[in-house]
């Protein structure tokens, strides 16, 4: 396959970004293929089996472990991470991979130890980095941990405007410790088919698609997506199919799509500076918050800044009043398996073995981290109305005294 002259651009400035090598990055269309084709070599070498991954995530990345025919085991979050916890306690004789999924770009500390555990047995560690584009958990060295790394261009990832795209790292130190399985990865990354006209022509309408969808009225909104849907002439975030454990062949990128990637990646590391200043914006005023609590306790550049209320209810209220000041407001991942499978057999996830997912998913808002300071203290006030109200009190009491103490000093 002859690869444009942008996917070795995007591949560079991936390798600039995360202090690796551009030949050990493979981009697709959608990152969930990437996953696929590799989840597909994983089984062709290793065989049928298991991959332990969490529920708290988008249905997207568990379509690629059962198209691949190996079937999903379930490890609950750390609710200090909303990432996997004791997944040591599910590893077993058919497990073959296990997902740390990072999630909203939390780098989850407990990958040094499944990468422990994953070395030591054979198993693939598969890094889904969706939400932290071209940060990867490091070992003792400055080396990448994973065996695997996910990456996304796709909606609502950290780049805005570029919708498509999935760049998949896979690791040259795995090339010493199963040759076989390397080759079997890299070959199929390689090889992926390139996408039919009709879906091209697809991908290059989707923005002006969308941006009509965002001015129909919110009443018709759902028909006319489903009218789009029916005659097969828009490319959702996630389509009807991918709600019931399967998804489309996995598809090469379009020379558009790296050409578009090419043209938005250069803003990443301003784009991550913003995000980090606003989550120590968030992490300085929302931490004593009485309603709600704060989940990230270091500085990264989150893709959104979780905050998790003591019940729904008042979830819901804090979402309504963000919304209706016109603020985003993702409630990740509700429900599980994000937008939620249409029979959860398909999936084979038994809502009691994650219990701490199922407590968290309803209580959970996900604030904006790309906005400006000034927009991120708005968000902050509406959160924080006793807060605010306090530190209004302070402020006009302070002044009413040296307006007093101004008043007694002329007189
Ligand atoms: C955690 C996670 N992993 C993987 C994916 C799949 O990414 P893509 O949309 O590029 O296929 C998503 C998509 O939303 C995701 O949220």
């Amino acid at each position: 396959m002859i690869l444009s002259e942008s996917n070795l651009a995007v591949r560079e400035k991936l390798a600039k970004y995360s202090n690796t090598n551009p030949d050990d990055w493979f981009l697709c269309l959608k990152a969930r293929y990437g996953m696929a084709a590799s989840y597909k070599a994983i089984r062709s070498e290793l065989g049928s089996g298991e991959v332990i991954t969490p529920p708290y995530t988008c249905i997207t990345s568990v379509n690629p472990i059962i198209v691949a025919g190996l079937k999903p085991i379930y490890a609950d979050i750390d609710p200090q991470t909303l990432s996997i916890t004791g997944a040591d306690k599910l590893v077993s004789k058919r497990t073959r991979a296990i997902v740390v999924q990072h999630t909203l770009g939390i780098i989850n500390p407990e990958i040094q130890n499944i990468g422990k555990i994953c070395k030591d047995t054979g198993i693939m560690l598969v890094e889904d980095s969706a939400h932290c584009l071209a940060r990867m958990a490091l070992d003792h060295k400055g080396r990448p941990i994973a065996d695997i790394s996910v990456h996304s261009f796709g909606v609502e990832k950290v780049l805005q405007n570029t919708k498509f795209g999935g760049a998949i790292f896979v690791n040259p130190r795995l090339k010493e410790r199963n040759p076989k399985l390397y080759e079997a990865i890299t070959s199929r990354l390689i090889n992926l088919p390139e996408v039919p006209r009709s879906l091209d022509l697809k991908i290059r309408a989707y923005r002006t698609q969308n941006a009509i969808l965002q001015r129909v009225p919110n009443a018709m909104k759902s028909g006319f997506r489903n009218i789009m849907l029916k005659t097969k002439t828009f490319e959702p975030a996630v389509k009807p199919l991918e709600q019931a454990a399967d998804q489309d062949i996995e598809y090469a990128i379009t020379p558009f799509v790296s050409e578009t990637i090419l043209k938005n990646i250069t803003s990443l590391p301003s784009d991550y500076r913003r995000r980090e200043q606003n989550v120590e914006i968030y992490r300085k005023y929302l931490k004593n918050a009485t309603y709600f609590h704060i989940v990230s306790n270091k500085k990264e550049p989150l893709l959104a800044f979780p905050v998790v209320f003591e019940d729904t209810h008042r979830a819901t209220e804090a979402y309504n009043a963000l919304a209706s000041s016109g603020y985003f407001i993702r409630r990740w991942y509700s429900p599980l398996l994000y937008p939620g499978p249409v029979d959860n057999r398909y999936y084979s996830y038994n809502s009691k073995s994650c219990p701490v997912s199922e407590a968290i998913h309803p209580r959970i808002l996900c604030l904006p981290t790309n906005l400006s300071t000034n927009d991120t203290k708005k968000i902050i006030n509406i959160l924080y109305p006793v807060q605010n109200h306090v530190e209004n009190y302070r402020k006009t009491v302070e002044n009413s005294l040296s307006s007093t103490k101004k008043t007694s000093k002329k007189a």
